[in-house]
């Protein structure tokens, strides 16, 4: 299995703290952003590293996270000119994804406590997500179950949500996915979206989705930041004092 962590864009909505740095390097609490995905692929077990960052601020990047061996594991990095969509990481990717597996995490996105290893060393093959119930869907990709758990719909930023089942940044597929990638069309935003990636294994009938109910956040705007910020103060504070 090899992993991505895509720390690519330009964040505007984090302005002027985006003028500075990237926006996966921003603090959470006592580490930048970045630190979280890149532990939840370690604790997955995955070592081998594909980190695809935005030109303006990729020296910071490298000076941080070198090539790997101090997480004990190897660090590839691409240069992504321009943000053409979640997917183009899979185009971007396809050398170094070769013929394994791959997981891609959103470098934004923040789990805590949420033990993901078994769920992505158990994968064989199709795309396996996972999804949360969320307060407000329409910032997110929104996937619609049936009375027996079946996924009838994927929906990326919904005006009118058919759940409250956000589909977070975390995403395992098998090799075919840069191929199907290359094959994306823009969509009318004109980026290359993950939700239809995630169509794509749903119309073979191969696409997982796993609901849990840990805690995440997307980092990606001002109250989201603040509020993992705090939550991760909070837990370390917990856990010092017992
Ligand atoms: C992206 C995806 C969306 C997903 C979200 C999770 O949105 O397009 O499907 O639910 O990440 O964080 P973005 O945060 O890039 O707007």
């Amino acid at each position: 299995m090899k992993g991505i962590i895509l720390a690519g864009g330009k964040a505007t909505r984090l302005r002027p703290l985006t003028l500075v740095t990237s926006k996966q390097l921003l603090p959470v609490y006592n580490k930048p952003m970045i630190y979280y995905p890149l532990q939840t692929l370690l604790d997955a077990g995955i070592k081998d590293i594909l980190i695809i960052i935005a030109p303006d601020y990729s020296g910071q990047f490298l000076n941080l996270l070198g090539d790997g061996s101090e997480f004990g594991a190897r660090f590839s990095y691409i240069v992504q000119k321009e943000p053409r969509g979640l997917s183009e990481a899979f185009i971007l990717g396809e050398k170094f994804i070769g013929n394994d597996n791959v997981t891609m995490i959103l470098g934004d996105n923040i789990f805590l406590q949420q033990d993901f290893s078994q769920d992505i060393r158990n994968f064989n093959s199709g795309g396996l997500v996972f999804a949360r119930q969320v307060e407000d869907p329409q910032r997110y990709g929104v996937v619609e179950f049936d009375k027996n758990g079946k996924v009838i719909s994927l929906e990326e930023k919904p005006q009118k949500p058919k759940s409250n089942y956000a589909v977070v940044g975390l995403y395992v597929f098998d090799n075919r996915v840069s191929a199907a990638a290359k094959n994306l069309k823009p969509s009318p935003r004109g980026e290359l979206e993950i939700i239809d990636l995630q169509k794509f294994y749903l119309d073979k009938n191969e696409l997982t989705v796993k609901i849990f109910d840990g805690i995440w956040e997307d980092a990606g705007t001002f109250d989201s930041l603040l509020r993992v910020g705090n939550i991760v103060a909070q837990s370390q504070l917990t856990s010092s004092n017992s």
